[in-house]
């Protein structure tokens, strides 16, 4: 049996905030984001209606729409997300109850901008072993909660948005994913990391933290540009040669939009044309989880890809950790 990919869908706030906008916040420039990372405008989500999981429910329900099947069809939800609803339980299960599915089990997972590849290896081993046959998973976050939108906060602030995106994987002879691989290295955990709240201090929550600006994600954005720049390529080949394929066989590459510098240093590096490469980070900057399934639905609503075309999707981020997935459309 293979995992096919039935359904996607996604969501994205209302609420557009452009680089301009952030001038008016933060010092900082249009000019200076754009030159950067690609970005133009990112989407903030709206207190009081937009959460994680109602994002994903909604990205969801287009994404069990577009498979046509029945929301009680799903029998596991994987959930990636960095921002959840709540500090526990986790927003998967906040879905299930959104979507009205009992009982399934329904988790996330923790893997920031590597968690929708990291949930497509998960999905695919309980396929492939038929445990499951119709899996739901989500990429979601509410980041712009999380950062401070501030000249203290301005290098991680302009670089994050808002969003969700969906698909859904159902056990067929059809062809599907071809291959995960994926890969960590926590020697880096600190170089892309939020400390606080956490029970590693005394205090899980203090004043102090927020006052002395340590309730804030932490980036060294040129470590993280120059693993990124390395790790992508290197995973990408591992998927290549394990399939016996070669760069010139792909025929869509989404990476994980982290930065456009990112995507068309790789893009270059795997030698594919500009136009069998997604950008969207121009539109929603860095959705973290929910990247690659929004670019993927968008994607398919465009018409890029039919079926027999050969999709590489690749991630990396926080942990570090990092991955790709080649799947059969
Ligand atoms: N606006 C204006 N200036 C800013 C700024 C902002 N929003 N944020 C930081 N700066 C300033 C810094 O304070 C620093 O000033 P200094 O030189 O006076 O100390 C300067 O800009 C740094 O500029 P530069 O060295 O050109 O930064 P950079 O080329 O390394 O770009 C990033 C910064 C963050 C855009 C880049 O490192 C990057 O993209 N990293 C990867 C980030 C990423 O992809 N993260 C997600 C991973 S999943």
């Amino acid at each position: 049996m293979n995992s096919s990919l039935i359904g996607w869908g996604f969501y994205v706030p209302e609420r557009i905030v452009t680089n301009k906008e952030l001038e008016s916040y933060i010092d900082t420039s249009d000019e200076w984001i754009q030159e950067r990372s690609g970005i133009k405008e990112r989407r903030f989500f709206k207190p009081g209606k937009d959460t994680v999981s109602t994002m994903a429910a909604e990205a969801s329900k287009k994404a069990i729409e577009i498979a046509g099947i029945k929301t009680e069809d799903i029998d596991m939800i994987i959930m990636a997300t960095l921002s959840p609803d709540y500090f526990f339980p986790g927003s998967g299960v906040l879905v299930q109850r959104l979507l009205g599915l009992k009982n399934i089990p329904a988790f996330d997972i923790r893997q920031q901008c590597s968690g929708f590849i990291y949930g497509l290896s998960l999905a695919d081993q309980y396929i492939k072993t038929g445990a499951c046959k119709t899996i739901l998973l989500i990429g979601s976050e509410v980041q712009s909660g999380i950062m401070e939108i501030s000249d203290r906060g301005r290098d991680i602030a302009v670089l994050f948005g808002d969003g969700a995106g969906a698909v859904i994987l159902q056990a067929s002879e059809e062809p599907g994913i071809l291959s995960t691989h994926i890969h960590s290295d926590g020697e880096f955990a600190e170089e892309l990391y939020m400390k606080n709240p956490g029970s590693i201090n005394p205090d899980f929550v203090s004043k102090q933290m927020i006052d002395d600006g340590e309730l804030l994600p932490y980036m060294n954005g040129r470590m993280v540009f120059k693993t990124a720049v390395q790790k992508f390529p290197e995973v990408i080949e591992e998927g290549l040669v394990q399939n016996g394929l070669s760069s010139n066989d792909i025929d869509l590459f989404i990476p994980h939009q982290a930065n456009a510098r990112i995507t068309e240093f790789v893009r270059e590096k795997l030698g594919l044309p500009e136009e069998k490469t997604v950008s969207n980070i121009h539109k929603y900057g860095n959705t973290t989880a929910a990247t690659i399934p929004i670019a993927l639905a968008e994607s398919m609503e465009a018409g890029l890809l039919k079926k027999g075309d050969l999709l590489c999707l690749a991630a990396f981020g926080s942990g570090f950790t990092w991955g790709s997935a080649f799947i059969r459309i």
